[in-house]
């Protein structure tokens, strides 16, 4: 297993391993590199469905969270989900087909104990474009003024699902903005184009620390587009980054799961309850998932 890096600041590609192959010292190899970088790209992967799954236990605590959009469940399984526009023989759609640029996100996050790893499988890359785009909210990565952390340290934030999300819990839920690691390796922002509102903070101070907040994670310089090649197996922290689908042409086919991340590896947001989510409720993110084949314009969907 070889590591190199993607990026200045995050992310690392992986040569040489067949995740198929994950044996205990393995699994403890790549949860401590995931753990302090974010980001793992596993090149020339041959993974079927079952074996998607599976790899996505091992790596996680053996729990997975099912996708929040029915539509896009595998047949064989609903712990995988279909980010395609491809077809079946008789014309229905795989799964959700979205080609837009998206939100930028953390999956799941609309969960009061969210599945916070994810992996994405590359079958089909696309002809141009759609890029997955991934940024840290690492606080010692950004270079954030003291005070800024401090002021955020003691704050909560909210989200909600998307009115297209059919699999989860319609209320709105509310989480630490600050995460810290159980292994030193850092904090990390859990604020995304998502969030709500800050708990106890006006709507109008709120928004400006959102967007001072996304200013910091945001910028060029801490962004790593991955372009995905065939067989591409990327395993993220959405603890830890922010992620976005960039717009593309043509046909593509990714495949998902949401991992439940071991807690003494990884910082996980235990969240609460905070209200039910009223029917006109914005829309959120999450991976790749939306309404594909259908009218609805929906945005918030790596
Ligand atoms: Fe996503």
């Amino acid at each position: 297993m070889r590591f190199n890096n993607l990026h200045p600041r995050f992310g690392r590609e992986v040569t040489g391993f067949d995740v198929r192959a994950l044996d205990a010292e393995a699994v403890h190899v790549i949860r401590t590199e995931l753990a302090r970088c974010g980001v793992l790209v596993f090149r020339d992967q041959v993974l079927d469905d079952d074996a998607l799954e599976r790899a996505s236990r091992q790596l996680g605590d053996g729990r997975l969270e099912e996708p929040a959009r029915t539509w896009s469940h595998a047949p064989s399984t609903r712990f995988v989900s279909y980010l395609t526009g491809f077809r079946d023989e008789s014309g229905k759609p795989l799964g959700v087909a979205d080609n837009h640029t998206d939100y930028w996100h953390s999956d799941q996050e609309f969960r009061c104990d969210p599945a916070t790893l994810a992996s994405l499988y590359c079958l089909v890359p696309p002809t141009r474009g759609g890029a997955t785009s991934f940024a840290t909210t690492a606080v010692h990565r950004l270079s954030l003024p003291a005070e800024l952390v401090e002021r955020v340290r003691p704050l909560w934030s909210t989200r909600r699902p998307a009115p297209t999300h059919d699999n989860v819990d319609h209320v709105e839920v509310s989480h630490p903005v600050l995460l810290t690691s159980p292994r030193g390796d850092g904090e990390f922002l859990y604020v995304s184009e998502n969030t709500e509102r800050f708990i106890g903070v006006s709507d109008e101070a709120g928004d400006v620390l959102k967007a001072q907040l996304l200013h910091h994670c945001l910028s060029d310089r801490n962004v790593y587009a991955h372009e995905w090649r065939m067989g591409d197996f990327v395993v993220y922290d959405n603890a830890q980054v922010l992620h976005r689908r960039e717009t593309f042409e043509g046909m593509r086919w990714l495949k998902g799961t949401k991992i439940f991340a071991p807690l003494e590896y990884f910082a996980v947001p235990a969240g609460e309850v905070v209200g039910v989510e009223s029917p006109a409720g914005r829309d959120t993110g999450e991976t790749e998932l939306a309404a594909s084949g259908t009218a609805i314009e929906e945005r918030g969907n790596v």
